[in-house]
């Protein structure tokens, strides 16, 4: 039987990735800290005798150390692969530099290296598109292997988590290109779901306020923002599909997102319609470094895996005003 390892495992993209790995006949092992997420994320993967959770910390050596003791020999029983969800993501955290860092770099590289010392064959690097950063849309979309534009600590701080995120898709690089193990970064966008743990995010924070009332307050970029939105059941199948297309883990990233955009107005009038509410929008505050739209071209994932986007955002908006949260439902 194939094993993977999944850190953040009670996250947004770990705990998908979990289950849909289970379904599909893996043995998951999986750690968190529940820094971001609840135990009630993961209630139904503790139920299925082929998932064994820890509560492990990316950023802990006697944590790791456990995790090695607990691996050891498991890549000579079947294929041994690594996913690493766990990061400082949210925009409520990643304004700090130093912690964005700890995690998001030096605990992937920890866990990469990790995945080398016990013979894992795959490693599945999460990235973001946040790092497209200022030059986040071409008509098209962006590529893949488009040279970037980043904003610096003189325009925004959440550059710093774009950096980060940029650094661990060299890793990722380096450790294929050294012949050390198989794997690729994704660059996600705008990933949601209904099991979204925190509501800073535009779609559960939406939700959450047309909830109490009709008004709601934008940012002002909001007024010309155009995002898409990509169903974390999606997010979750790309990773899958990556594991299952050897020859695509070539060290390179990938984009993973959808290409139906949408301006935040019209997105919160769209949700307001589905909850029969009509939004009273105002807008104060100003994101600085937050490009207008962003657009990625996913023709790479597709041709190398077949994967494409199942879930249009209206059905995505109708699974999140269905079932909140796990646990809280
Ligand atoms: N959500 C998005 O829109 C989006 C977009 C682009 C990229 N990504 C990337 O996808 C990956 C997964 O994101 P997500 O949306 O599932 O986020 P999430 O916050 O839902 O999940 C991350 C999980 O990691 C855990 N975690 C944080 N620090 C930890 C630590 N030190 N040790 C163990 N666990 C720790 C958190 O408790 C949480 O459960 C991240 O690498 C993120 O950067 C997400």
């Amino acid at each position: 039987m194939n094993t993977v390892v999944i850190s953040g495992v009670a996250g947004m993209t770990g705990s998908e990735v979990a289950r849909q790995l289970l379904a599909g006949g893996w043995r998951v092992v999986g750690f968190d800290t529940f820094f971001a997420s609840s135990p009630a994320a993961i209630e139904d993967l503790r139920k299925e005798d082929s998932f064994s959770f820890y509560p492990y910390d990316l950023n802990r050596p006697a944590d790791a150390r456990l995790l090695e003791n607990e691996l050891a020999g498991r890549s000579s029983k079947g294929g041994l692969a690594f996913v690493n969800c766990a990061a400082v993501v949210h925009t409520k955290h990643f304004y700090v530099p130093s912690a964005t860092f700890e995690t998001n770099v030096c605990g992937m590289k920890a866990f990469l290296e990790l995945a080398v010392r016990v013979g894992a064959q795959q490693f599945i690097n999460c990235s973001t598109s946040e790092v497209y950063s200022l030059k986040s849309f071409v008509a098209g979309g962006v590529l893949e292997s488009d040279p970037l534009l980043v904003a610096s600590s003189e325009t925004s701080p959440r550059a710093s988590y774009a950096i980060g995120k940029l650094l661990t898709e060299f890793f990722m690089r380096e450790a294929v290109d050294l012949g050390r193990i198989r794997g690729c970064s994704l660059r996600f966008a705008n990933v949601y779901s209904h099991d979204e743990f925190l509501p800073e995010h535009i779609i559960p924070y939406t939700i959450q306020t047309l909830r109490k009332g009709p008004a709601i307050v934008l940012l002002e970029n909001a007024r010309k923002t155009r995002r898409t939105f990509l169903h974390n059941n999606d997010s979750a199948a790309a990773v899958v599909r990556l594991l299952e297309s050897d020859r695509a883990l070539d060290g390179s990233a990938y984009n993973v997102g959808t290409v139906e955009e949408i301006g935040m107005v019209e997105l919160v009038e769209t949700i307001g319609a589905q909850m029969g509410v009509t939004p009273e929008i105002t807008f104060a505050g100003v994101r600085s470094a937050d490009p207008e739209r962003r657009l990625l071209n996913m023709e790479k994932i597709r041709a190398r895996t077949g994967w494409a986007p199942t879930v249009t955002l209206s059905q995505g908006i109708q699974l999140c005003l269905r079932h909140g949260p796990r646990g809280t439902a």
